[in-house]
C-alpha cells in the first residue's frame, strides 16, 4: 500500500478535492467530459514559470527545447516568456515560423540537417546554426553569402558520461553528435568555419544528455572544456538541457536556478566566468507541467496481478517502454485516497509490451469508467506519440485562471487516412 499522490508531482496550480483534482483552476474530469480522453492537459501557470525560471538562470538566448513539447501555443508562450526556440528538423522549423516565431529567436540544431534546412535556416536568419559535423560544414559553404551570412555555434562533446540512460547521453566519446574534444576534432571544426567568409563562430554549445539529476555531470563537462573555452577564447558557452525531472515520489531533481549556479560556478572554478552562459532545457520546462487523463476500459484479474487497460498506452507516452521510465497514477474519483492495490496499467495496443506503469498503486476499487490521471507526462509524450495500431493522438488543453483553451485537436479517422493516395 502507497499514500496518496505526492503533490509534488503535480502541476504547480493543482488543488487536490475529494472526488476531483482542479488544474488551473479547471476541474480536470470536467476536462475529461468536454474534450475526451486521453488528454494531455498543461497548467500554462507552470509553463510560464519554469520558462522564466530559465530565462532568469542564465544569459539572454536561453532557447526552449522544442522537441521536448512543441505546438504553435507552446512556441509563443516560450517566446513571450523571453526564450528562443530550438528545432532540430524542418518540421519544428515550420511549426516555429508558422507561430510567428521570428528567425532572430530561432536556434537551429540537428546532427544530419540537410542542405535544404540548412537553407531554410539561413533564409529565415535563425540566430544560431549549431553545427554538427564536417559535411554539415562542406554544406555550410555552398550555402553562405554576404546576403545570406550564418552564425553559427560548434558542437562539442566533452567525452562526460553524464549519469542518465544510455539512450539520453550525448556527452561521451561514442556518440553521433557533435565534435570530439579528445580527438581534436572539436579544434578543427573551429578553425575550419573561423576560415570560411560569411560564417561567424558566436559560441561552443554542449548539450550531454537528458534527465540528469547529477548536476556534478555539468560541472565535469565545464572542467573538460575550459582550456578549450579559454585557449579559443570563446565568447559564449550553451550547456544545451538535460535537466532530470521527478516522475515518482522518490525522486528529487535540481531545480533550474540551481543547475544555472552550479554551471555558472564551475566556469568561475575553471577561471573561464567571462563568457555569456545560456541553455536550451526542454524536460525541466514542460514534463510537470502536463498529465494525461485515461479513461480505463477493462480491469482484468490475471494469475499473477491485475490489469488495467486504459484507451492510450505506447502511442501516447512511449517512455516506459523505451527507456523503462517509471510514472505514478491518480484516480480522479478518489484522489486522496489510500492507494492499496498495485494494477499494471497498460494501454490499447496490440503488444504485451505496452503499458504505461508497471505497478501502479490505486485504489483497490478501480474499474471501467473511472478517469486515472499520470502526472509529469508534459515531456516526451505527445512529442513522440505514434499512430501505432491507427490510434488518433490525443487532443492537448492549456488550463489558466479556470479557462481552458484546446490548443492541439484530437486526431479524427479521416486526419489518419489524409495519407492515402
Ligand atoms: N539540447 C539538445 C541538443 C538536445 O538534444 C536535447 C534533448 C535538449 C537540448 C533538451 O533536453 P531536455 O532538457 O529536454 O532533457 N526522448 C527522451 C529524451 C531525449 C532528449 C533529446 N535531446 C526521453 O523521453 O527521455
Amino acid at each position: 500500500m502507497t499514500a496518496p499522490l505526492d503533490l509534488r508531482l503535480l502541476p504547480d496550480t493543482a488543488v487536490v478535492h475529494d472526488s476531483d483534482i482542479a488544474v488551473g483552476g479547471v476541474s480536470l474530469r470536467e476536462l475529461a467530459e468536454r474534450f475526451g480522453t486521453p488528454l494531455f492537459v498543461y497548467d500554462e501557470t507552470t509553463l510560464r514559470s519554469r520558462a522564466r525560471e530559465a530565462a532568469a538562470g542564465f544569459d539572454p538566448g536561453v532557447a526552449f527545447a522544442s522537441k521536448s513539447f512543441f505546438c504553435g501555443a507552446m512556441a509563443a508562450l516560450a517566446v513571450e516568456e523571453g526564450l528562443c526556440v530550438d528545432v532540430s528538423t524542418a518540421g519544428e522549423l515550420d511549426v516555429a515560423l508558422r507561430a510567428g516565431v521570428r528567425g532572430e529567436s530561432i536556434i537551429m540544431h540537428g546532427n544530419n540537417k540537410s542542405a535544404s534546412e540548412l537553407r531554410q535556416a539561413l533564409d529565415v536568419g535563425v540566430r544560431r546554426i549549431i553545427v554538427d559535423s564536417f559535411d554539415e560544414i562542406g554544406r555550410l559553404v555552398h550555402l553562405v553569402s554576404a546576403e545570406r551570412p550564418a552564425r553559427c555555434m560548434v558542437r562539442v562533446t566533452p567525452g562526460v558520461e553524464a549519469h542518465t540512460h544510455e539512450f539520453v547521453r550525448t556527452g561521451h566519446e561514442d556518440t553521433k553528435f557533435g565534435f570530439s574534444l579528445a580527438s581534436g576534432d572539436a579544434q578543427r571544426a573551429l578553425n575550419e568555419l573561423r576560415e570560411i567568409p560569411h560564417i561567424s563562430v558566436e559560441g561552443v554549445h554542449c548539450h550531454i544528455g537528458s534527465q540528469i539529476f547529477a548536476l556534478d555531470s555539468y560541472r565535469e563537462a565545464v572542467r573538460l572544456l575550459a582550456e578549450f573555452l579559454r585557449s579559443n577564447s570563446v565568447s559564449e558557452l550553451c550547456i544545451g538541457g538535460g535537466l532530470g525531472v521527478a516522475y515518482v515520489a522518490e525522486e528529487k531533481a535540481p531545480t533550474i536556478g540551481e543547475w544555472a549556479s552550479a554551471v555558472r560556478d564551475a566556469l568561475a572554478e575553471h577561471g573561464v566566468s567571462e563568457l555569456q552562459l545560456t541553455a536550451e532545457p526542454g524536460r525541466s520546462i514542460v514534463a510537470r507541467a502536463g498529465l494525461t487523463i485515461y479513461e480505463v476500459g477493462t480491469r482484468k484479474v490475471a494469475a499473477h496481478r491485475t490489469y488495467l487497460a486504459v484507451d492510450g498506452g505506447m502511442s501516447d507516452n512511449p517512455r516506459p517502454v523505451l527507456y523503462g521510465s517509471g510514472y505514478e497514477a491518480v484516480a480522479l474519483r478518489a484522489p486522496r485516497a489510500e492507494r492499496t492495490t498495485a494494477y499494471r496499467l497498460v494501454g490499447k495496443h496490440c503488444e504485451s509490451g505496452d503499458f504505461l506503469i508497471d505497478e501502479a498503486w490505486l485504489p483497490g476499487d478501480v474499474h471501467p469508467g473511472d478517469l486515472i490521471a499520470t502526472p509529469v507526462t508534459g515531456a516526451y509524450g505527445y512529442s513522440m506519440a505514434s499512430n501505432y495500431n491507427r490510434v488518433p493522438r490525443p487532443a492537448v488543453v492549456f488550463v489558466r485562471d479556470g479557462a481552458a483553451r484546446l490548443v492541439l485537436r484530437r486526431e479524427t479517422l479521416d486526419d489518419l487516412s489524409r495519407l492515402e493516395v
